[in-house]
């Protein structure tokens, strides 16, 4: 049976990102004897603008029986991010309980860091970000728009489940590798929900015997991951403090467009999404620049998670060889002057 991959291009730079980094995912997924068969899905903006929603009503309905979603990216200039991001991404990584979010930082050699200490291989930890509540729940409220007296409530949410199941996701990840997890926290001034996240990870670190724990506040992790990143393995963090850190991870790793993203049900009830981090880019779509190397890393994640490994690392080598050829094709964010196919049609060479 092939492995049945629904695919949504979604806006701006996510569609150009997929379209070139699929024949790639094939030339792999071919290279590993692996077969895929994938189904478009034309969701997004453009829908959004013409019909009103950004998904049909049933949406998740015909994305259930797939084994796997491939996203690009959603985002548009005429249309509000809270109705791209809640109307697509949201509903998908909710409505499947998602609930555990991966997301790799590596420094790979051949790309510069503006970090001027640190060389290819020095950076190289994983951040688990809650996925599905957090601070990016939906609940809140605005009254009395206008008056002196106006307010604004946005309330966050921890639940047992969403919380055990991405402390649990990073212990196992730690177990794997070095055996230390920084947990990102912000106890000392969320005094409810933030404590309830420190005292879950007790809990499931007391299985974990083999495992230290770190607790370090947000503000001083930020900090600290660029004055130490070589010392992080595995973090763990809340929806809010984990979107952040990812980024600052892209930035101190070289570019945003590197950058691979998961978005895991742990229990495989449902399909995971997978997923470059970067968002549509409205000021470089059209111009055929965008790196499609985070989606790539993101294909990459998608057939580890199919338990497809050989395909992966044929993806992971291709990738880590064609950043560290100076003569290679590479795009403008990480200092080159090639195109978006350019850079994937060496990378099915290479596999090839
Ligand atoms: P963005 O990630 O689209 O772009 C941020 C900056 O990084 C821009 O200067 C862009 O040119 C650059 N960049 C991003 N990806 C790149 C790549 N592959 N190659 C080269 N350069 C790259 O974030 P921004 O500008 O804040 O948001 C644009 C739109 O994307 C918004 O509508 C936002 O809501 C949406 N967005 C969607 C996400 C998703 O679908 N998961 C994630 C983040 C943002
Ligand atoms: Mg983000």
């Amino acid at each position: 049976m092939p492995n049945d991959i629904a695919v949504i291009p979604g806006d701006g730079i996510g569609t150009e990102v997929v379209d070139r980094s699929l024949p790639v995912a094939e030339a792999a997924a071919d290279a590993a004897g692996v077969s895929i068969e994938t189904a478009d899905y034309g969701w997004g903006s453009e829908r959004y603008l013409a019909e009103g929603a950004m998904m049909p009503e049933d949406g998740l309905d015909r994305l259930r029986d797939h084994d796997a979603i491939f996203l690009g990216a959603v985002g548009h200039p005429e249309v509000p991010d809270y109705v791209t991001l809640g109307g697509l991404r949201l509903e998908i990584t909710k409505g499947f309980k998602q609930h555990v979010c991966e997301r790799p930082t590596h420094l790979f050699e051949g790309v510069t860091s503006p970090l001027r200490e640190y060389a290819g291989g020095e950076i190289d930890f994983v951040v688990y970000r809650q996925n599905t509540e957090g601070e990016y729940a939906d609940i809140g409220g605005r009254e009395y728009g206008g008056f002196d007296n106006e307010v604004a409530v946005q309330s966050a949410l921890f639940t047992r489940e969403g919380t055990e199941t991405i402390v649990r996701a990073a212990f196992e990840a730690a177990a794997d590798r070095d055996g230390e997890l920084t947990n990102v926290t912000k106890s000392n001034a969320q005094a409810h929900g933030m404590v309830f996240w420190d005292d879950i990870v007790d809990e499931v670190g007391a299985e974990y015997p083999g495992v230290s724990v770190e607790r370090l506040l947000v503000d001083a992790a930020s900090m600290d991951l660029v004055r130490r990143p070589e010392e992080f393995d595995v973090l763990v963090a809340s929806n809010l403090f984990g979107d952040i850190l990812t980024d600052l991870g892209a930035g101190i790793s070289g570019s945003l467009g590197l950058a691979p993203s998961s978005n895991v049900d742990p229990t495989r009830e449902h399909p995971s999404m997978f997923e470059p981090v970067h968002g549509s880019a409205f000021d470089i779509a059209g111009e055929g620049i965008a790196n499609p190397i985070g989606a790539v890393r993101s294909w990459a994640l998608l057939f580890e998670h199919l338990g497809e490994a050989s395909a992966a690392s044929k993806l992971r080598d291709a990738v880590a060889d064609q950043l560290a050829d100076p003569d290679a094709p590479r795009t403008p964010d990480i200092g080159g002057t090639s195109g978006t196919g350019a850079v994937t049609a060496d990378l099915r060479e290479r596999i090839e």
